[in-house]
Order: C-alpha cells, then structure tokens, then sequence
C-alpha cells in the first residue's frame, strides 16, 4: 500500500474548505488508491467549527483517510505537508480599500510562508486559492525565498472550467468532450478566458471550437464577459461565492499537477512566468500547462490571437501610452500602487 499524503487545507473552516475536505478525504485529489493525512488549519474564533468539521470528518467514514489534524496553530498544520492548498485568508469586504486586504494578507502570508519552509516536507507543492490568488502566490514566494518557484501556483483552474462549461452548454456537447481552452493572467475581472486552440472531440474527429460556434461575436464578447464575471453571477444567485466549483477546481489542479495532464491535453495554471509569450519574467500569470512526473511546463509556440495579443501588449506598453497621452510618465497610478 502507498504511504499516505499530508494535505494542508487553511481555511478548513470556511465555505470552500468544508467542499473541498471531504473530496480529498475520498481521493478526488490524488487518486482513488492513495490514502491522505489531512492538515486543517482556521484562526481561533473558527476553532469551534475546524472541530465540527473534523467530527464530520470521522463520520464519514472515508477508508482512503488515515489521519486528521485540526489545528489553529501554523506550524502544526504545516509540518511534513506534502500538498499546502491555501484557501485561508482575508477577503476584501465591501467598504475596505485594496490596500487594507493587501496588509491584512502580506502578515498572514509572510508567516504560513516561513512555517511552510521551515516545516512542509522537501518539494512541497503550493497551491494558492485565497484571492488576490496571483498576489498572494507573490507574496507567499517572497516570504519562503526557499521554496523552488515552480513549487508554487495559484488557482485558474476555476477559470479554465468555466470556460470549459459555457463551451459545453453553447454547443450542446460534453464538458468531457471540450478541451484546450487558456486563461491568460490574473484570476480576476481581467483574465483573459482564450478559445483559439480550443476543441471539441465529435463523432467526426476534433474540431476547433470556432469554426462549431461560428458565432464570433459571441465568442469575443459575451463568453469572454460571461466567464470574467461568472464569480459575480454566483455571489448574486447564492448570496455566497464559489465553493462547489472552487474546491472542485483545486483538486483538478493538484490531481493534473501531481498525476499529469492527458496527452494532447493542457490545463491553466497561475505559475511562474519565466518570459514565455513576452510575459514579464517572475510573475505569477495564469498559462497553458501540460504536466508529467510531477512538474508542469508552460505550452510553447502557440500563436496568439488578436485579441490576447492586444490584452498582453496593452499590459506591457501601458506605461507608453499614459506617456504619450500625458506628456509625462505615469505618476498617480504609480503612487497609489506603491501605497498598496
Ligand atoms: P470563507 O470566508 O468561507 O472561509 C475562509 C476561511 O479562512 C475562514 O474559515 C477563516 O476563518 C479562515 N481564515 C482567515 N484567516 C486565516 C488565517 N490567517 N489562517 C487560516 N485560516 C484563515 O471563504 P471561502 O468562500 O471559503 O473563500 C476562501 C478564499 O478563496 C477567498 O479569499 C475567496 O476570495 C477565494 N476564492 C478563490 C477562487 C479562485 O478561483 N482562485 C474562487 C473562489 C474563492
């Protein structure tokens, strides 16, 4: 029999953690046949309900779970963890400046980062979901300056499903079927969700999901808007944000990352860049992965469309434009970004 995996889960409490928990516990994660010791960490005032959490836990009854620590304290969640998926964290609540969230985050960050240097076991794999996901990626690689960067990703698989999903329900086909779509950059408002490689298997072969919609009005529009603001549409309908699917997606992207993405197949991973389709070397950006033995490698060579063209290059020569608009450099965008 394998030996078992150590998963830390922060925020084990919350929404996500309470969906995600139970998926891990019964192999969704790594595999039907591998048993896993699951780490939970929350914060003292969720102590009470980390507890009822591991109760239910035991209740389930789960044969691939051999242990469980529930813990408020981080260098116990942290210790001989192999897997860390960082769910824990502060979210921005309505009234609270960007730069608060950032604070809030940079303290929390900083010291589950050196605990999970100091104490996860050697080749840790991180992967963050707590939003900003790109920037506290960024800050946790800060604050573990040990830990390989290619050890540390954050969460647009959420993103690529969804993308995925409005594929699926527009041309009245499988999610199974439906494959290769990209979130390029931030899990935000201002990802880029991409379908210009994306395909559909038919009873006739492969086909490139363009030419089946046929619709590129609705490709470059309402499914790009449709998958931007599809966390907005959730929070609307549930009065609370994603968890089904955000768990779903954590667990889709440790299992591709850790076990390997099909042949013919990539996935979207927030990881990072090392320069690749002229992205800033050493940000966390959302790319086209394929994944084997446990390492992922960002898709090459694929040509960019027109719009995602104009998406990056917008990014990079934002600083020109504000210079020839203004005559002069940009200095109010700057200031308040140096204040967050
Ligand atoms: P939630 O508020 O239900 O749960 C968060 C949990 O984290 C709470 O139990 C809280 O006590 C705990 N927590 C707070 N500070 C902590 C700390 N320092 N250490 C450990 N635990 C701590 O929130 P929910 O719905 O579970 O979402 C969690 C995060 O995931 C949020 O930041 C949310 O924005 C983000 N998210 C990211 C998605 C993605 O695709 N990347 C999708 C959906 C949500």
């Amino acid at each position: 029999a394998k030996d078992p995996v150590r998963v830390l889960v922060t925020g084990a409490a919350g929404q996500i953690g309470y969906a995600l928990v139970p998926m891990i516990a019964r192999g969704v994660m790594l595999g039907a046949d591998q048993p896993v010791i699951l780490h939970m960490l929350d914060i003292p005032p969720a102590a009470e309900a980390l507890n009822g959490v591991k109760m239910e836990l035991v209740d389930a009854a789960f044969p691939l779970l051999k242990g469980v620590v529930a813990t408020t304290d981080v260098v116990e969640a942290c210790t001989g963890v192999n897997i860390a998926v960082m769910v824990g964290g502060f979210p921005r609540k309505e009234g609270m400046e960007r730069k608060d969230v950032m604070s809030k985050n940079v303290s929390i960050y900083k010291s589950q980062a050196s605990a999970l240097e100091k104490h996860a076991a050697a080749n840790c794999k991180v992967l963050v979901v707590a939003n900003p996901a790109n920037t506290n990626a960024l800050i946790l690689k800060e604050f573990a300056p040990s830990i390989p960067e290619k050890n540390i990703s954050c969460l647009t698989r959420l993103d690529h499903n969804r993308a995925l999903g409005q594929i699926s329900e527009r041309l009245n086909v499988q999610v199974s079927d439906v494959k290769n779509v990209i979130i390029w950059g931030n899990h935000s408002s201002t990802q880029y969700p991409d379908v210009n490689h994306a395909t559909v298997r038919t009873p006739a072969g492969e086909k490139a999901v363009r030419e089946l919609v046929a619709d590129d009005a609705w490709l470059n529009g309402e499914f790009i808007t449709t998958v931007q603001q599809r966390g907005a549409a959730i929070i609307k309908a549930r009065k609370l944000s994603s968890a089904l699917s955000a768990a779903s997606a954590a667990c889709d992207h440790i299992r591709d990352w850790v076990l390997g993405t099909p042949e013919g197949t990539w996935v979207s991973m927030g990881v990072y860049s090392d320069g690749s389709y002229n992205v800033p070397a050493g940000l966390i950006y959302s790319f086209p992965v394929y994944c084997q033995n446990g390492e992922w490698k960002i898709v090459q060579g694929l040509t960019i469309d027109e719009l995602n063209g104009e998406f990056i290059t917008t990014v990079q020569q934002r600083g020109a434009a504000i210079i020839k608009a203004r005559k002069l450099s940009s200095a109010l965008s700057a200031a308040s970004a140096a204040c967050d």
